[in-house]
C-alpha cells in the first residue's frame, strides 16, 4: 500500500512501511555508513518503537537491514528510543533510550561486527534514575563521546519552571555512570513559545561536537566553534531545531550565540550528526508528516528520513548545511537556462517539468527585488509550491547583508487547509540568509512530497501533499531586478527499485 502512494519520495530514504522517525546511531563503521532509526514496523503512527537499520556504501542509495532493536520485558519494555552508537574499543556500542511505564532511562546494547544483532546489557538501564533532588519535565535521548580516558555522556531533559538541559555523565566503561551535573540551563521564559527561536520545556536528542578542526575538549588552534545541537520541544506543535555556538570546557558550555538549524522547524527535527572517515560531519533529520493522523495510517507509512547534510562553519562562524555531494549520481535530463536578467517578469517557464527534481540556481538580487521559483505546478496553476528570495528595499536594517527565504505552501494543495481529515499544514516558513556580493546560490531538492531547499548554506525543509501530480518549475520576477547567473536542473532518479521487504 505505501509503494503506491504517489507522495512517498523516492530518492529519499523512507522506512520500509509503518512509521519513521527520528534517526539513530549514525555513523560509518569499516566504511559502510549506517542509518538507524526510531520505527514502528505494526502501522504509521508512533507506538513500541524498534530501531530500524539500513546500510549505505554512498549515502546515496541504501540496503534494508532486519530490525536492529526491538523492545523486550525489561527497561525498553515499551520501546527503544533514541539514541547513539559508539565505539568501545573495536566493539560496537548503542546508548539508547529504554522505555518502561512513560518514562526512559539509558541502557547499552552490544553489537555484532556488521552491527546487526545486538545484545542488550544485563546491567540495564545503566543509569537507573535522573539526578535526585531535580523536578524534570522529562529526561531522554543521549549523546556519548570519548575524551581522554572516560567516556562523557549528555542526556537531554528540562527543569520545570526553568528550561531545556542536558545532564551531563562520566564512565569508565559506558555501563556505571557518574553524575557531573546540568550542561547548561535554557531560559524557557524568554521569547514566545510558539516563535521560532523559543528554547523549549524540554531539549530532546542533544547532539554535542566540535565544527571545525580538533576533538570536544581540545583547545582549536583556528577558533573552530563547539555545538550543541537540540530539538526544543513543548506541548504544542512548535517544536523546532536550535544550535548554540560557544565553547565547551570543563563540565560546562559557555554559549556564545543561539541560532535556528532549519527554517522548517519541525520539518526537520531530531538532527543526529556523526564524523565519516573523510572527516566530513554528516547530519540527518526527520521529516515528520504534515498531514493528518488518520491519513498517514491510511497511506500506510509515515515519515521520511532528510538527505545526509555536510555541515561546515561558515565565515560567520554559523553552520552551514549542503546536500552530500555524491547526490549528483542520481541527477538525469538536465535543463539549463541562459543567464538573463529578470524585471518585472510574469512568469517563466522553464520547461523543466517533475516531482523528483534537483534545481540549482545562482542569482543576484537589487534591493527590492524578489524572485518567486514555483515548482509541484499543476498545469492549470492551482497547485504550486512556492519559493521567495526576497530583498529589502535600500540600506534598512538588514537589507544590505541579507534576504529573506519564503516558502508559501498556501497552494502546495487543493486539501483543504483547515479541520478535518484531509487537512495538511501550509503555515508559512521563512527566515534570513545572508547575501554574498547580492548572490544567493540556491539549491532545491524536490521529492513528491518532501522538499529541501538551501539558500547560501541556509536550509529550510518542509513537507508538501499536492493532490494534482503537477510537476511544473516556473519563474518570476514580481518586483526589482533579479540577475539570473545560472540555472541547471535535472529529475532524480529512484533509489529505490523493487519492492521493500518488511522487516521484522
Ligand atoms: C524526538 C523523540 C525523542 C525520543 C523519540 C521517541 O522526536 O521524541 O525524544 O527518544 O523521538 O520516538
Amino acid at each position: 500500500r505505501a509503494e503506491a502512494d504517489p507522495l512517498r519520495p523516492r530518492f529519499h530514504f523512507v522506512s520500509p512501511a509503518g512509521w519513521l522517525n527520528d534517526p539513530n546511531g549514525v555513523c560509518q563503521w569499516n566504511g559502510v555508513y549506517h542509518l538507524f532509526y526510531q520505527y514502528n514496523p505494526e502501522g504509521a503512527f508512533h507506538h513500541r518503537i524498534h530501531w530500524g537499520h539500513a546500510t549505505s556504501l554512498d549515502l546515496v542509495t541504501w540496503t534494508d537491514q532486519p530490525v536492529a532493536l526491538e523492545p523486550s520485558p525489561g527497561p525498553d519494555a515499551d520501546g527503544c528510543w533514541s539514541g547513539v552508537l559508539v565505539d568501545d574499543g573495536g566493539t560496537p556500542t548503542l546508548v539508547y533510550s529504554g522505555r518502561l511505564d512513560e518514562r526512559e532511562l539509558p541502557c547499552v546494547a552490544v553489537g555484532s561486527g556488521d552491527l546487526s544483532t545486538w545484545t542488550k546489557a544485563p546491567q540495564n538501564p545503566v543509569i537507573s534514575a535522573p539526578p535526585a533532588g531535580v523536578d524534570i519535565t522529562a529526561y531522554r535521548d543521549h549523546c556519548v563521546w570519548r575524551e581522554g580516558s572516560r567516556w562523557r555522556q549528555l542526556v537531554g531533559s528540562g527543569i520545570r519552571g526553568r528550561g531545556g538541559t542536558a545532564f551531563l555523565y562520566e564512565s569508565a566503561d559506558l555501563r556505571s555512570w557518574d553524575y557531573v551535573g546540568p550542561l547548561l540551563i535554557g531560559d524557557a521564559s524568554q521569547g514566545d513559545p510558539a516563535g521560532t527561536d523559543w528554547t523549549g520545556t524540554m531539549w530532546e536528542c542533544v547532539d554535542l561536537f566540535r565544527a571545525g578542526a580538533g576533538s570536544l575538549g581540545s583547545v582549536p588552534a583556528d577558533g573552530s566553534p563547539d555545538v550543541l545541537v537540540f530539538s526544543a520541544w513543548n506541548d504544542g506543535d512548535t517544536r523546532h531545531p536550535l544550535y548554540w555556538t560557544g565553547r565547551y570546557a570543563g563540565d560546562s558550555f559557555e554559549p556564545s550565540a543561539l541560532h535556528r538549524l532549519d527554517y522548517g522547524g519541525r520539518y526537520f527535527y531530531a538532527p543526529q550528526s556523526f564524523l565519516d572517515v573523510a572527516g566530513r560531519r554528516i547530519m540527518f533529520g526527520w521529516l515528520q508528516e504534515g498531514r493528518s493522523d488518520a491519513a498517514m495510517v491510511e497511506a500506510g507509512w509515515s515519515g521520511v528520513m532528510s538527505l545526509p547534510r555536510v555541515v561546515t562553519v561558515a565565515g560567520d562562524g554559523t553552520l552551514a548545511f549542503a546536500p552530500v555531494p555524491g547526490l549528483a549520481a542520481l541527477r538525469r535530463n538536465h535543463v539549463g537556462l541562459p543567464a538573463r536578467v529578470l524585471v518585472g517578469l510574469g512568469l517563466l517557464e522553464t520547461g523543466v517539468q517533475g516531482n523528483q527534481l534537483d534545481l540549482e540556481l545562482d542569482v543576484q538580487l537589487e534591493p527590492g527585488a524578489v524572485l518567486r521559483l514555483g515548482v509541484l505546478g499543476s498545469a492549470d496553476g492551482a497547485e504550486e509550491t512556492v519559493i521567495e528570495l526576497s530583498r529589502a528595499r535600500g540600506g534598512a536594517a538588514g537589507g544590505e547583508g541579507q534576504c529573506v527565504l519564503r516558502l508559501d505552501r498556501t497552494r502546495s494543495s487543493l486539501a483543504p487547509a483547515g479541520g478535518g481529515e484531509a487537512a495538511v499544514d501550509v503555515e508559512e516558513k521563512s527566515g534570513p540568509v545572508p547575501l554574498r556580493d547580492g548572490k544567493v546560490h540556491l539549491r532545491v531538492l524536490v521529492d513528491r512530497s518532501a522538499v529541501e531547499i538551501f539558500a547560501n548554506g541556509k536550509p529550510l525543509t518542509a513537507r508538501v501533499y499536492p493532490t494534482l501530480g503537477g510537476g511544473r518549475v516556473t519563474l518570476s520576477a514580481p518586483e526589482g531586478t533579479v540577475r539570473l547567473l545560472d540555472f541547471d536542473a535535472w529529475t532524480m532518479a529512484d533509489i529505490w527499485g523493487g519492492p521493500r521487504t518488511l522487516f521484522p
